[in-house]
């Protein structure tokens, strides 16, 4: 299939603490993936399997970033589809499970938080069908750092491009911004339809 980008231009001048200018230089970088991604598809198709190494080969290069293009699409559509100025509310579910997993809603905060600052990458909120807990988790580039069994119920965008245009290195102050922007009726939508899918 080809991966086509959305279009969310509807967040520019809705989000505060969001400039034009750094959604715009955003919504380009994540088209950019896109667009890798159906090129790398491309060149995957007609590659000589045959030549496959892990030292070098083009097939296995390709193979080796694939996961890169690709979830460079689709986490910036977790991200960006979970933004909004409307303030929603978790649904009852998903406040019940944040408890459960985190001890409270601001602990929860403050564990996403802490793990922002412990990477350049995404931070993930998780839902664990081994435990059948929420969970954060780190994810390097775009690709590296996802335990197995997990549902992404919220992508947050750590990396420097994500920040640096309107807050230089003040990360906290981004993050403070991001709580804000989140669509929690769509994260509840994503939890519901993530305890549907359990291990077989
Ligand atoms: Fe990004």
């Amino acid at each position: 299939m080809k991966h086509e980008a959305k279009n969310f231009n509807h967040l520019l001048g809705k989000l505060a603490g969001f400039s034009e200018k750094m959604l715009t230089a955003h919504f380009t970088l994540y088209a950019g993936y896109a667009k890798k991604l159906n090129e790398i598809e491309e060149k995957l198709a007609k590659a000589d399997k045959t030549l496959a190494n892990y030292s070098f080969g083009e097939f296995s290069e390709l193979k080796r970033r694939e996961a890169v293009a690709f979830n460079g699409t689709y986490l910036h559509e977790l991200y960006f589809e979970a933004m909004n100025s409307k303030k929603t509310e978790a649904s009852g579910a998903l406040k019940k499970a944040i408890d459960e997993s985190f001890g409270n809603w601001d602990e929860m905060v403050k564990d996403m938080k802490a793990t922002a600052s412990s990477t350049p990458g995404w931070v993930l909120l998780t839902y664990s069908k081994v435990d059948k807990k929420l969970h954060t988790y780190i994810m390097f580039e775009h690709h590296i750092g996802l335990p197995a069994h997990q549902e992404i119920i919220l992508a947050l965008d750590c990396w420097e491009h994500a920040f640096m245009i309107d807050y230089g290195i003040g990360k906290a102050d981004y993050l403070t911004a991001y709580f804000a922007a989140v669509d929690w009726s769509i994260v509840s939508k994503r939890f519901e339809h993530a305890m549907k899918n359990q291990m077989v």
